[in-house]
């Protein structure tokens, strides 16, 4: 393990330099003049091409494999920033100056610590829960600690959400807009007491984004601790969001090297487009429903192997293929099964990830200490010239994100079941921002099927049906 936070400093300006020299010579895009609402656009299975919304929270350049967050090149934000001032300049919209910065850290610091929370998670089998289901878990209960929500019955006046049901138009026409369909968490009439509209109205604003922010972290800590038969840590006043983050899922102080990664690892992951689990957030949030219920349904569309699930099954694929000498024979294998190379291959990404060109190098700088890691690089790196060579130019197939990051999260000692709960740790601040920036303007998300079965058929009592 690298022992200066100074090396990989040196080592990231390296990655970003040598990223720059590849990326500098491919025209930006022109940006996008406003929108105007109906728009025509194609669009392809799994809602591919489809524009769900106007967003100025960051961008995702496919062609030219670069990623903003609010007008800042991610490769800067690794270089010179913390993963505290980007979770700021996400859901604020801006840097902070540093008297905001220092504000919002203690804010952070404040809600890192969740002792009701984990006071209830305690009382479930978290040790035999998935990482993730536990996590959602600990958010929601993070819901009840921070807002009461639960012991009330607030339901919002049917009046102000009788027209964003729209399966009660007949929606098979094409959609027209509704002029006055915008709808806030905090918009409308709330029954019961002044205490619930309180409630709702932090469990939508962005003190409850700051609460889930710092509080995801902890949750995730105290599930690795508890799964290990060990009892949750307290958080240290004293360290930085990735210091506590390592801490409280070790039990050691980590390195200012080891801290820094883990800082980079979550600026690299905090943001990343109109993604699954964003999407699947924002869905939650426009239909009224409150930040931690929205948070919650990005961390289960996370899960999966095809989207924050992909670099724990690297490292299992890295293991299998078994050296750098095996990969041309296994590669050919999994091509002829017609099988994909988990880490590898994006929807927006047809050029190198430009997260991976930052994990690559910090991979490749951590694992020289150690045989195995060492081996494990070198796999990757022989399966990485296999599959560009094989894939990259014709197919627009490169390394993606989790290509890397497990093999960094594995020399921080992060258990590998804790590698899609440590993405949801950093996108928590992208989710969050995007459902504070959606809810201004929100709409119920409420695209169409195409109906392709009978509508003729008749009732068969069931003694008459046939198998
Ligand atoms: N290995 C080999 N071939 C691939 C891969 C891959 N990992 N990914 C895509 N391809 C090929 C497909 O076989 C297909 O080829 P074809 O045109 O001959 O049929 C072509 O590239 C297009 O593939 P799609 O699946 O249509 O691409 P899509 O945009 O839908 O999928 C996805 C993107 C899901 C990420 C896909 O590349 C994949 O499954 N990758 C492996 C899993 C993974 O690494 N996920 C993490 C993504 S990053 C993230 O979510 C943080």
């Amino acid at each position: 393990m690298a022992n200066s936070a100074n090396e990989i400093k040196r080592v990231v300006s390296r990655a970003i330099t040598d990223a720059r020299k590849e990326i500098g010579g491919i025209p930006e895009p022109p940006s996008q003049a406003k929108l105007k609402w109906p728009i025509q656009c194609t669009v392809g299975p799994g809602l591919e091409g489809a524009i769900a919304c106007e967003s100025q929270v960051g961008f995702v350049n496919g062609s030219q494999g670069s990623l903003v967050y609010r007008g800042y090149d991610v490769l800067e934000l690794c270089g010179h920033s913390t993963f505290e001032e980007v979770s700021y300049l996400l859901i604020h919209g801006r840097l902070p100056t540093e008297k905001q910065l220092r504000k919002f850290e203690r804010k952070l610091a404040d809600f890192r610590r969740i002792p009701a929370t984990m006071r209830l998670l305690m009382g479930f089998p978290v040790e035999k829960m998935n990482a993730m289901s536990a996590i959602r878990l600990g958010t929601n209960m993070m819901r009840q600690e921070f807002t009461h929500l639960d012991e009330m019955e607030a339901k919002r006046d049917l009046e102000t959400a009788i027209s964003t049901d729209e399966d009660s138009i007949p929606m098979e026409v094409p959609p027209l807009g509704e002029e006055h369909a915008i709808y806030e968490f905090r918009k409308g009439k709330i029954a019961r007491t002044a205490k619930s509209e309180k409630a709702m109205a932090e469990a939508a604003g962005i003190a409850s984004a700051a609460h889930l922010v710092a509080g995801t972290a902890t949750i995730t800590a105290a599930v690795a601790r508890i799964r290990e038969g060990l009892l949750p840590l307290e958080p240290d006043p004293e360290l930085s969001h990735a210091g506590n983050y390592l801490y409280m899922m070790t039990g050691r102080r980590p390195t200012a090297a080891e801290e820094r990664i883990m800082d980079i690892a979550l600026i690299l992951h905090a943001d990343h487009g109109m993604n699954a689990s964003t999407f699947a957030s924002l869905v939650v949030a426009s239909t009224l429903s409150d930040m931690y219920m929205s948070i919650s349904s990005g961390i289960a569309a996370l899960n999966g192997p095809l989207h924050g699930g992909a670099n724990e099954r690297v490292i299992q694929m890295l293991e299998e293929i078994g050296g750098p000498e095996k990969v041309r024979a296994w590669y050919k294998k999994q091509k002829a099964e017609g099988k994909k190379i988990p880490g590898f291959g994006h929807r927006v990404y047809k050029r190198y990830d430009p997260r991976a060109r930052i994990l690559g190098p910090i991979a490749k700088h951590l694992t020289g200490r150690s045989a195995g890691a060492k081996r494990l690089l070198e796999t990757a790196q022989e399966l990485e010239k296999v599959v560009i060579g094989d894939l990259g130019p014709e197919k627009g197939i490169y390394p993606n994100v989790d290509f890397y990051s497990g093999l960094v999260y594995s020399c921080l000692g992060i258990p590998s079941f804790l590698f899609t709960p440590t993405f949801a740790v950093s996108r928590v601040a992208g989710w969050t921002a995007r459902v504070l920036e959606y809810m201004k303007n929100n709409r119920i998300f409420r695209p169409r099927a195409i109906y392709t079965g009978r509508t003729n058929k008749h009732y068969v009592p069931v003694e008459g049906r046939k198998s």
